[in-house]
């Protein structure tokens, strides 16, 4: 039984991190979205906010959970079973920090592979912030997000 996790701060979650999971579902047993709570960011959603529009996301994946984390990554796998890290590669850009971070996760505990998927490239220039300031400031962002996240960020950011 291979279980995969996929951490990430998700503030919200996007068409292209869902690309991601319905990649990486088509090559584990058991996908784990695990939103992280420490995370350095300020996040426009709340951690309870963030797991719920997941949730509400991936509903439909039968073999997709949704969890939350803090603290080390690896040890969070370890609890959870979890023998893979996934991550997206987007672009050239994402390579040097993702790098970073899978030789950490490696130095801290070798059984833990971190895999790299590539979303679709109608999502290469995709990421959170940009979603949240298209919301912001009321450009259009229907087809970057899942509807619950479109409904989610059009009452935070009502046009006045
Ligand atoms: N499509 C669209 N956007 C994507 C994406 C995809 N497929 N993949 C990543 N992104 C975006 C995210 O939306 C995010 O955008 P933002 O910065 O504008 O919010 C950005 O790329 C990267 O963020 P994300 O994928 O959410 O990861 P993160 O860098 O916020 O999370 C953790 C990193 C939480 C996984 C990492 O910090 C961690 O493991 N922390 C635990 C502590 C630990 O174990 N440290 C040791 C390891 S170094």
């Amino acid at each position: 039984m291979k279980t995969a996790i996929y951490p990430g701060t998700f503030d919200p979650i996007t068409n292209g991190h869902l690309d991601v999971i319905e990649r990486a579902r088509d090559l584990f047993d058991v996908v784990i979205v695990t939103v992280a709570t420490n995370t350095a960011k300020t996040p426009v959603f709340s951690i309870e906010e963030r797991i719920e529009l997941v949730q509400g996301a991936v509903e439909k994946f039968s073999n997709v959970r949704v969890d939350t984390f803090s603290g080390l990554l690896v040890d969070y796998a370890h609890q959870v079973k979890a023998q893979i890290i996934i991550r997206g590669l987007r672009a050239i850009t994402d390579f040097d920090y993702e790098f970073q971070m899978a030789l950490v996760n490696r130095k801290l505990d070798k059984d833990i592979t971190t895999v790299f998927l590539m979303p679709h490239e109608k999502y290469t220039y995709l990421n959170s912030t940009i979603i949240r300031e298209l919301a912001q400031l009321h450009g259009e962002y229907r087809d970057f997000v899942p509807e619950n996240v479109h409904m989610a960020l059009q009452q935070r950011f009502p046009r006045k």
